[in-house]
């Protein structure tokens, strides 16, 4: 995955001496002893990131932590008090009006959380808007609007005003006004905490969707960590103008970094978050052609496990039980292949661990297979409750504070 956007100690202050208050940062002082000190308010304090080409950024935080800010200065919509920040390697930081005028054009485009939509003209003229800015000749505007209305499922309101139109319709209406100029990177500013949940969550699937399509670099700003876990390739965790925390969901779940995120994470759904690869254990199958029943049993005893994946030259024959091949082995089971069992559970590595509680449930190790089909690990149903159960140290602390 390419570098898009490099993003180096990002700093504002709004005040009238930032430079002052820079210092005091550097020094080590907070944003409240500044605020104290001087009145002026630290919005963002040195953040450092970088987002890959293709890649959802989730940056997430409480009210007030500096999300707002940040996003907008990636377009200079805000002006950024000291450091710097490059898209393909061009500053933004460093752009003269002109520059800035054409990045804004052609590279960055933004969905607002309180979608401003021009009430007089129709849905169409509404999504041609970007591309009329840029220049772009009526017919083709056009065209590609209707395709985008095509694809958030709004074609045929093309000539409605948008107050024909509920508030998760013109915030897809929004969606494709942001999406018709195909920008290479989209900022979307808590583009659907207006919405009502069930909304919200369709609008979080649509946008997945066209994302596997489009595979737009994406900085999503959001103070719902659901949300962040449901979209977001990686996740910033802010707080006070900082970024505390930036992992994926599983890393920042099962290892909050402070208090604060640890707060985040206690009412998330686990099974949405770890996946058939964060339980997986190494796969140590049996080969078919030279393992004995007895030897499959000693090996399921030095192991701790209940059954094992047994494999015939490259492919996978099936499962051993151990309480298959203890009962064969006081009569007179010489032959493992008579106790395999073909019919086994398996699902790709990716997979979510609520999406495998039909697999899990025959008590069978589940195999786990990457793209190719192959056998990269097995999960055992125990592994999956126990990581679905788990609470962190840190969580138990809060819990304990609550
Ligand atoms: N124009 C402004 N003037 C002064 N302070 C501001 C301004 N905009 C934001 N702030 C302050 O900067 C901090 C970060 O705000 P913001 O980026 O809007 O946070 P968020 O989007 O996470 O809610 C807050 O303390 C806020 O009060
Ligand atoms: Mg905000």
């Amino acid at each position: 995955m390419g570098e898009k956007l490099v993003v180096e100690n990002l700093i504002k202050v709004f005040g009238d001496d930032p430079v002052r208050a820079i210092e005091m940062l550097n020094q080590g002082r907070g944003k409240d002893d500044i605020l104290r000190e001087t009145g002026m308010t630290v919005g963002v304090s040195g953040v450092d990131f970088t987002v890959g080409e293709g890649e959802i950024f989730v940056v997430m935080g409480l009210s007030g932590s500096g999300k707002s800010t940040l996003v907008r200065m990636i377009n200079r919509l805000i002006e950024p008090s000291s450091g710097s920040i490059t898209i393909d390697g061009e500053s933004i930081t460093q752009a003269g009006s002109e520059e800035l005028r054409r990045l804004r054009l052609e590279k960055i485009a933004m969905v607002f959380q309180h979608f401003a939509l021009f009430p007089h003209r129709t849905v169409r003229a509404n999504v041609e808007f970007g591309l009329k800015v840029q220049g772009v000749a009526p017919g083709e505007r056009r065209e590609r609007a209707l395709r985008m209305l095509e694809q958030v499922g709004l074609d045929a309101w093309a000539d409605q005003p948008p107050g024909a139109l509920s508030g998760g319709m013109q915030q897809r209406v929004g969606l494709a006004r942001g999406l018709a100029v195909d920008p290479e990177v989209l900022l979307m500013d808590e583009p659907f905490s207006a919405l009502d949940p069930l909304i919200r969550a369709d609008m979080q699937a649509e946008l997945a969707d066209l994302q596997k399509k489009m595979r737009k670099t994406i900085i999503f700003i959001t103070h719902d960590l659901n949300e962040a876990l449901t979209l977001g390739d990686r996740i910033a965790i802010m707080e006070d103008g900082r970024f505390v925390q930036v992992g994926t969901a599983a890393e920042i779940v099962s290892n909050p970094a402070n208090d604060y995120v640890a707060a985040f994470t206690q009412d998330i759904d686990r099974g949405r978050v770890f996946t058939a690869r964060d339980v997986m254990q190494p796969v140590e199958a049996l080969e078919l052609s030279d393992a004995t029943p007895q030897g499959a049993l000693e090996r399921m005893e030095a192991l701790g496990r209940d059954a094992l994946y047994v494999r015939d030259g490259g492919r996978i024959a099936g499962v051993v039980r151990y309480r298959d091949l203890a009962a064969a082995a006081r009569t007179n089971g010489a032959d493992l292949a008579r106790h395999l069992v073909g019919d086994y559970p398996s699902v790709p590595q990716d997979t979510h661990l609520h999406r495998m509680y039909g697999s899990a449930s025959g008590g069978l190790p589940v195999a786990v297979e990457d793209a190719d089909g192959a056998l990269v690990g097995v999960a055992e149903p125990d592994a999956i409750l126990a990581q679905l159960a788990a609470r962190t140290e840190a969580q138990r602390n809060t819990e304990r504070e609550a």
